[in-house]
């Protein structure tokens, strides 16, 4: 690029970022992903390295942020309120040390690692301990005052805590809201018909920015302490990490995941972790951040024009980028839900290259506008599917049209409805619709259903295209003569694709179970549903009451299993894969193995009359189920406490074929029903939590038999318990496999309770 198209560009560049400035400072209202902004900046920066005249003093580059708003004091910072440097790649976190080193002239460097938090950084000013000014950074230099607002944050302290506080103390941090936080916000504005904000960023910005702060009291932002903006009157440590220990005494939140670590390897594996656990956390972060711990260093280091050459921002990918809606298709997925994917320009965005974006359901694309040709932020986090955060509308190109559902499947051509209370579109051909059965198998065949290794997307489709396989059973059908003809697929590949789905044959229930692909029927559901019922045909047999008291089973799962099992052809493709040697081992609970309070039995039906407190009076008078069926009817009328209407409840109830039955397929499962065992309780649809693993804290090592680490990790998650990687006091219980690691002796010598695999599966069933 020559001198005056450089020139031109830097002026474009500075008016567009100015722009964005004041949309997302200001405004609170970024109209383009960071990312974006970013890359415009970084572009400004390289013209002005390039040709330093450029660099006028009003660039964009040369300031944080954007001027304070009209409507708040100017509040100036008595130290300005830095920025950081960021960094992407591995390297530039190595020339970051070795920078300090060089000038320290040390080996080994300490850094304090701290998530960065993707907020809004605020400075607290404290006179003689209590909360005095609260201000924005604004431009750095000078911020708004925000005191009221901050004031309403509950977690700041209003007053230090301790007796020896400075005379004057000035602390950094970050304003932001917990994703739950967010969530409920975002509820509570849709239901109060308010806009909804964009992310959590977004709406800690705008809640503490608000002229009223009766408004930012209504929203529930939180705070992290994370440096030193200045004090006096006050012995300062001599460390970052010191620091904060010192902030976290005087009261104010710190954050649990900041750590010392040493030189580069400390600092890329801190990342790495961090970046690992990103989902997990409970608020945005989008990088880390490294400190040098030495305060003394830190001076000696000092800053450049906007940022210390102390600190170093290590950004995560970005989450979010913009791209362009070539076309949207609507795919069709294996319980047959239509689903409008949005094909884009291929986009790097969560450290993965995208060209698919979910866009959900109809109303999602009518409530976002989404057209093909938009201009579109596209969203990955994590192993999530990418979507489409929002649209651009003052990109879209002229002459776009309003996207409309199809009413017939676009694969198979069934009739596509819409389910009374449902966002969703089906497809009513079933495993007839190529679409849905090609879904069908590749679930069926993963890893963590039947495992039929070699069953890919490419495969599954000549398959099916080739009408070599109608449904799953078909699978075990398939002889090497039919298969080489298949492109791609040689002799040899034939071979090990018959051989994987022979070997396929030997399975679990649970594994079974999940590879039918029943709505609504995960693995974790899949291995619930086994454990309880033992037998595949205990399960089809289950009618929706029953299924009720599986626990962690709600009214939905329950019908959707009824309805699958129902369905003649699912049946027949049961029977057939049976027939065609799948097989795994069933097992029979002893009657009795799983008593229960007769009460709760009684509570769950329902009975006209019957709540606890007579369930309790029968279950007290006839102590079991069999004495309260073989009762006469006197007896029960006689029942103390028991009304008329309740008694004749209790009567129709005993004589009922429904309710019968379903004692019979309980009674089947080892289910007994009895007096004075109150603590056992039944299980019942409050699933999460009411179970004996919940608020329990586990730690898996060793082998297990029944359950891979994940599905085990699962299972107690399920239940409402942690699974944790170390064992500590805190363990409440260390399950241990085949040849179990160190875990086991550690927790021998703490004392924390050992499970052996078969301990650990009643303790999941217990309810
Ligand atoms: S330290 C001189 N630590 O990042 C050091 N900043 O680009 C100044 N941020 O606006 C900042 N988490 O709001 C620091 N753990 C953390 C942070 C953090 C988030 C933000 C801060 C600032 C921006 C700097």
């Amino acid at each position: 690029m020559n001198r005056p198209a450089a020139e031109r560009r830097a002026a474009e560049l500075r008016r567009i970022i100015e722009h964005h400035n004041r949309r997302y400072y200001q405004d609170d209202a970024p109209e383009i992903p960071d990312s974006e902004y970013d890359r415009l900046l970084r572009e400004l920066m390289d013209l002005e390295e390039r040709f330093p005249e450029l660099a006028v003093p009003d660039s964009p580059t040369r300031r944080v942020g954007a001027p304070p708003l009209e409507k708040f004091t100017p509040y100036p910072h008595r130290t300005p309120m830095l920025s950081l440097s960021n960094a992407f790649a591995d390297e530039e976190v190595a020339a970051f040390d070795r920078r300090i080193r060089d000038r320290l002239g040390t080996a080994a460097v300490d850094y304090t690692a701290e998530p960065k938090f993707d907020g809004l950084a605020v400075s607290l000013v404290y006179e003689d301990g209590v909360l005095v000014h609260g201000a924005t950074r604004g431009d750095g230099i000078t911020g708004e005052e925000v005191t009221a607002n901050v004031r309403t944050i509950r977690t700041v302290p209003l007053r230090l805590l301790g007796s020896a506080v400075p005379r004057f103390l000035d602390v950094r941090g970050e304003v932001l809201l917990f994703r739950q936080d967010f969530a409920n916000l975002n509820r509570a504005q849709r239901e109060q018909g308010e806009k909804e904000f964009a992310n959590p960023r977004n709406a800690a910005a705008g809640s503490l920015r608000q002229l009223d702060s009766h408004v930012t009291a209504s929203r529930p932002l939180s705070f992290f302490a994370y440096a030193l903006g200045g004090a006096e009157g006050m012995e300062l440590p001599a460390t970052h990490a010191g620091a904060l220990e010192l902030l976290s005494d005087l009261g104010f939140p710190v954050c649990p995941e900041r750590r010392v670590v040493t030189g580069v390897p400390g600092l890329l594996a801190y990342y790495r972790e961090i970046l690992d656990r990103r989902e997990a956390m409970p608020y945005d972060i989008d990088g880390v951040v490294y400190k040098l711990n030495d305060r003394a260093g830190q001076e000696i280091m000092g800053a450049v024009s906007r940022a210390p050459r102390w600190a170093l921002a290590h950004k995560f990918p970005a989450q979010e980028a913009l791209t362009e809606i070539v076309r949207i298709d609507v795919s069709v997925g294996r319980t047959g839900v239509l689903t409008p994917v949005a094909r884009l320009k291929p986009v790097f965005v969560g450290g993965a290259t995208v060209t698919n974006a979910t866009l959900h359901n109809e109303d999602e694309i009518r409530r976002k506008d989404v057209r093909a040709g938009d201009t579109v932020v596209v969203r990955r986090a994590g192993e999530v599917i990418p979507e489409v955060v929002s649209v651009l509308l003052d990109r879209r190109p002229p002459g776009t049209e309003e996207f409309r559902m199809p009413d017939l499947c676009p694969v198979c051509g069934s009739t596509a409805v819409r389910l009374p209370g449902e966002a969703a579109v089906r497809c009513t051909g079933g495993l007839f619709c190529p679409a849905q059965l090609k879904q069908s198998l590749l679930h069926f065949g993963s890893r963590r259903a039947l495992d039929i290794e070699g069953l890919g997307e490419k495969l599954v489709d000549q398959l099916v295209d080739r009408d070599l396989v109608r449904s799953p059973a078909d699978l075990y059908r398939l002889r090497r003569e039919d298969l080489v003809l298949l492109d791609r697929l040689g002799d040899l590949s034939s071979e090990n694709l018959v051989q994987a789905a022979a070997k396929s044959r030997d399975t679990t229930l649970p594994r079974f179970i999940y590879a039918l692909g029943i709505p609504d029927v995960g693995e974790t559901t899949a291995g619930d549903l086994a454990l309880f019922f033992g037998s595949l045909d205990r399960l089809m047999e289950a009618k929706r009451e029953t299924l009720r008291f599986v626990p962690n089973i709600g009214a939905e799962v329950a019908a959707s299993l009824v309805a699958f099992f129902a369905e003649p052809h699912n049946r027949q493709v049961i029977a057939d894969l049976r027939r065609l040697g799948v097989t795994w081992e069933e097992t029979t609970p002893g009657s009795g193995s799983r008593r229960r309070p007769l009460s709760r039995l009684l509570t769950s039906f329902a009975i006209p009359e019957v709540g606890d407190v007579r369930a309790e009076a029968l279950e007290r008078r006839f102590g079991s189920l069999e004495a309260l069926l073989e009762a006469e009817e006197r007896e029960i009328r006689e029942t103390p406490g028991l009304s008329p209407g309740a008694a004749e409840g209790v009567l129709r109830f005993r004589k009922d074929p429904d309710t019968l039955e379903v004692i019979g397929q309980l009674g089947r499962c080892g289910h007994t029903w009895t007096a004075g065992i109150a603590e056992e309780g039944a299980a019942d649809d409050a699933g999460k939590g009411s179970s004996a693993v919940a608020g329990k804290t586990f730690v898996l090592t060793g082998t297990l038999n029944g359950f891979t680490r994940d599905e085990a990790k699962e299972r107690i998650e399920a239940r409402g318990g942690r699974v944790s990687t170390s064992v500590s006091k805190k363990t409440d219980y260390v399950v241990a496999g085949a040849d179990p690691g160190s875990k086991l002796s550690k927790a021998q010598a703490l004392g924390v309770r050992v499970l052996d695999e078969g301990a650990f599966i009643t303790l999941l069933d217990l309810p």
